[in-house]
């Protein structure tokens, strides 16, 4: 969703914003902008649609001067037009706001601001910041940070703001209140950000603002402080993750690269977790005496918490119920202490599994969060965190971030397993070899690209296609779904196999490509999943299947197949599943889309 930059230090700001904008492109947005102090005054461009449209603008007329703030917005309240791109200003023009998040009583603020002169140009919720910030100096307020200060604590909702003043030519002002930002400390210049990969080229230390807080960036350093004006004592944190973390590396968009990361990052998971032990920040006495798991999330974190789900009721014998966030959090679920929450998320922000925590605080429950993004909401509001530790994600369509959060899942399984000992040391350091096989095998299936890529050059142009899986591939059914439809606009339905009876089954004839993931099993979900198969093949589906190396049963039945090694059937959707990515891949690919930045889509989502 919206992503906010900005530069205090001794250069132009325009190529430091530039920059940065264009490493938060990933996040979504439909206009950008930038706001420049230059002699004293506040300089602004704006433009509608791709960020090359605001760079040919300032191509054409430069802005010279520091320092400045920068923008990319993803449309909520307003359509995507240049008057409602921010940055935005007060009346004078001396005030100008970035703003990240929604401001929920802005309609009420607008009205009480307008019945008191001021003029509104946009119809988005920040540009009341910039007014009641204008409005609180009007009414005395002693300097721009108490002004600021007393503005937002008027604000009602979430909010990532960040703002210049005329009168005070050397100050970034920063401040944020559940939306996410963070202060960038480089070599005698400083930044804001949305995230840290938007100034990983410029910095090795950042600072996470906490909720509530506001900052001021001058040459001359960062002061942190409550709303309530006190000064805090921020903790510094230095940034492990390399530059190149967030490049491209010669793949020919985001997703490819970290598509191809997979088998490196699943190493990375297994070495340094390997025994999960206390270190998770929850004890082995903790497990054993709890009674029940609840898993919440969103999109493709969703379906990595639906597999959670499964290995968690098979490996621990707990009862484990697994919730999209945004459902979750207006339910009435019967929650106690003796229930774990896992939230589970890439970014960390997201809004509604940030609700779904703040919900089971309330209800005394601990919160142990499955995320990939250091210092995020989601990890600093848990009591413990397992970290996926796949790097930067910066292809909207979360590929490594799944796989990662699936590891995760069953490491966990595992070490509940054994607190609660519900599975014996000889049955854990099974899994656990055939665990240290899924990154061999994932390179595997990538090395079969050009063939995967084969079979979506032939089916990609339907209007529609049917993903079809049982038991544990019943939510790699839903996430080939989800991929598809995200990268490649073709409408795709994740179904389980034995619901296909009861209505899907309508859709099916000689042009619709069903994907059937039927990869080989101990148990009789493999009979079944052949079944089905069966059955669409009576009614003339295009059959694609994810199926086991030498399986001969599925050969005679599918028209195309995508193979997969074999491995134990828990482990098996940690494999699936990257056929299936690059499946989506290729699709897009062929449909012409743009796939790092799928249209709509915003990679994190911000707001509720
Ligand atoms: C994944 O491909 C999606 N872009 C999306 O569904 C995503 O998984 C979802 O928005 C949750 O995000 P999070 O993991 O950052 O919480």
């Amino acid at each position: 969703m919206c992503g906010i930059v900005g530069y205090v230090g001794q250069q132009n700001a325009t190529p430091f914003l530039m920059d940065g904008l264009k490493r938060l492109e990933y996040r979504g947005y439909d206009s950008a902008g930038v706001a420049i102090l230059d002699a004293g005054r506040i300089s602004i461009r704006r433009a509608v649609g791709r960020l090359s449209a605001l760079e040919d603008s300032l191509e054409k007329a430069p802005i010279l001067g520091k320092p400045g703030i920068g923008h990319t917005r993803w449309a909520t309240h307003g359509a995507p037009t240049e008057t409602n791109a921010h940055p935005h200003t007060d009346d004078s023009g001396k005030i100008a706001v970035v703003h990240n998040g929604i401001i929920e009583n802005y309609q009420e603020l607008r009205a009480e601001l307008t019945a008191k002169g001021h003029r509104f140009t946009s119809q988005t919720d920040t540009e009341v910041i910039p007014h009641l910030i204008a409005q609180e100096l009007k009414d005395g307020a002693a300097d721009f940070l108490t002004a600021l200060r007393n503005a937002l604590a008027r604000a009602r909702g979430a909010y990532a703001v960040g703002a210049v003043f005329a009168d005070n030519p050397d100050t970034v002002y920063a401040a944020r209140h559940g939306s996410p930002l963070i202060i960038g400390l480089g070599e005698n210049e400083f930044f804001i950000a949305s995230d840290v990969p938007a100034i990983l080229n410029r910095i090795s230390k950042v600072i996470y603002l906490n909720d509530g807080e506001v900052a001021t960036l001058t040459p001359r350093g960062v002061r942190v402080f409550s709303l309530d004006g006190t000064e805090v004592q921020p903790e510094i944190q230095t940034v492990t993750l390399s530059a190149e973390a967030a490049e491209r590396a010669g793949f020919e968009t985001y997703m490819l690269k970290e598509i191809h990361e997979q088998p490196r990052v699943l190493r990375h998971l297994l070495e340094k977790n390997e025994t999960l032990g206390d270190e998770i920040g929850l004890s082995a006495d903790y497990f054993r005496k709890l009674n029940r798991i609840m898993i919440v999330a969103c999109g493709t974190a969703y379906h990595a918490g639906m597999y959670g789900r499964l290995l968690l009721e098979q490996f621990t014998g707990l009862a484990v119920e697994t919730d999209l966030a945004s459902e979750f959090r207006y339910r009435d679920p019967k929650i106690d202490p003796g229930t774990l929450l896992i939230p589970v998320s890439q970014s960390g922000e997201t809004a509604d599994t940030l609700a779904c925590i703040r919900m089971a605080r309330e209800w005394g429950c601990k919160a142990l969060a499955i995320c990939n993004v250091p210092g995020s909401s989601v990890v600093r509001e848990s009591d413990a965190t397992i970290f996926t530790e796949a790097g930067p994600e910066i292809g909207v369509a979360s590929t490594k971030a799944y796989t990662a959060q699936q590891m995760a899942f069953a490491l966990l399984a595992l070490h509940i397993a054994r607190a609660r000992d519900t599975l014996d040391d000889e049955e854990i350091a099974e899994c656990m070899i055939d665990l240290r096989k899924t990154p061999d095998a994932i390179h595997r299936v990538i090395s079969r690209k050009e063939s995967i890529k084969a079979v979506a050059d032939k089916h990609h142009d339907g209007p529609s296609s049917l993903y079809l899986g049982r038991k544990f591939n019943y939510p790699t059914a839903l996430e080939g779904a989800l991929k598809n439809k995200e990268i490649s606009y073709q409408h795709a339905e994740g179904y389980a196999a034995g619901e296909m009876k009861h209505g899907p089954i309508a859709l099916i004839n000689e042009y619709l490509p069903v994907i059937c993931i039927c990869t080989k099993t101990r148990d009789e979900v493999y009979d079944k999943m052949l079944s089905n198969m069966k059955e669409v093949e009576a009614r003339h589906g295009r059959i694609i299947a994810v199926a086991t190396e030498g399986d001969q049963h599925v050969k005679g039945i599918a028209e195309d197949i995508l193979y997969v090694p074999e491995i134990r059937d828990e482990f098996s959707p940690i494999i699936n599943v990257v056929a299936l990515q690059l499946l989506a891949y290729y699709a897009a690919q062929a449909r012409g889309t743009d796939i790092d930045k799928p249209r709509n889509l915003a990679k994190s989502v911000t707001v509720e």
